[in-house]
């Protein structure tokens, strides 16, 4: 595996790949890398002749100082994971490298999809990730970029802006992997303590309790009951949607195919996220 700090460097590397015509798969992460991450390097493996993984905190999507200061960097163990998961590059940049003056991004209206959920609590965040991943699709050129759908509402937004901006890139969304507790993998569960890892177990059973009520409830009545069940945790709870999966405007009477429930919740200090759907 190479691993790579310059755009330089990284051009030089993907000409000799070009050159003999072979795909390249794009696996963008924030590093922190757990087994979640490695499921999408190896569907990117099966799918892709070149897998590059980009290793970026990237400071414009935080909408929250000490969320930046505080996420988790782990280098040298990633570059370890990668290495072992059969990464080919391994792209760890500069905010320099990333974001050289003068860089101008292109505007994407994102319209409900950065109004919603994530969107309304974390204003500019999505900005901050077309921003992050429309450079590496500028740098990488990638055929295919993998996505997880833990985060549900980045994959819309990036599919939207590979549509809007005509972009020549597969964008295949991977599944969720989970805890044996059902707790969604992430980097932020670093930053829990024991006793809060088992508290947060909370938010998989609220999804599963919703997904359980589908048959014989509306969607406003499965939001009702399954913040009832969450309310007697410890976390708290900052939204809980049940929403269309391509819209995703808010379903109150009836169901679609797809529908798809969207929490986030703050344990201790800590903000998690995940989904679910539901039918
Ligand atoms: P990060 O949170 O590091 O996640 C990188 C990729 O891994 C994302 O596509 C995310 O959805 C996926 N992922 C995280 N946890 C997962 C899990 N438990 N199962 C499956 N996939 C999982 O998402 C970002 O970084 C950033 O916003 C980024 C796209 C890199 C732009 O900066």
């Amino acid at each position: 595996m190479k691993i790579i700090e310059s755009i330089e460097s990284l051009n030089e590397a993907l000409a000799t790949v070009r050159e003999t015509g072979k795909t390249v798969g794009l696996v963008p992460t924030m590093g922190a890398l757990h087994e979640g991450h490695m499921a999408l390097v190896e569907r990117a493996k099966t799918m892709t002749d070149v897998v590059v993984v980009t290793v970026f905190v990237n400071p414009t999507q935080f909408t929250n100082s000490s969320d930046l200061t505080l996420y988790p960097r782990t280098p040298e163990k990633d570059a370890a994971l990668l290495a072992n998961h059969g990464c080919d590059i391994a792209f760890f940049p500069s905010v320099d490298e990333v974001y050289p003056e003068g860089y101008q991004t292109p505007a994407v209206p994102l319209g409900n999809l950065d109004k919603v959920m994530e969107g309304e609590f974390r204003p500019g965040h999505f900005n901050g990730v077309v921003q992050v991943v429309n450079r590496f699709f500028e740098v990488i050129q990638p055929a295919f970029a993998f996505f997880g759908l833990k985060d549900f509402q980045q994959v819309a937004v990036i599919r939207f802006m590979t549509d809007y901006l005509h972009l020549p890139v597969t964008v295949v969304p991977c599944p969720t992997l989970r805890e044996p507790s059902g707790l969604a993998m992430s980097s932020r569960n670093m930053r829990l303590t024991a006793s809060q890892l088992e508290e947060a177990v909370v938010i998989y059973e609220t999804l599963t309790f919703a997904k359980s009520l589908v048959e014989t409830r509306t969607p406003a009545e499965t939001k009702k009951e399954a913040l009832e069940r969450f309310s007697h945790s410890t976390l708290k709870m900052e939204y809980f949607s049940i929403v269309d999966p391509n819209t995703l405007e808010e379903l109150t009477d009836n169901w679609v195919p797809g529908a798809t429930a969207c929490l986030a919740a703050f344990c201790g200090e800590v903000r998690l996220i995940d989904n679910m759907t539901l039918n």
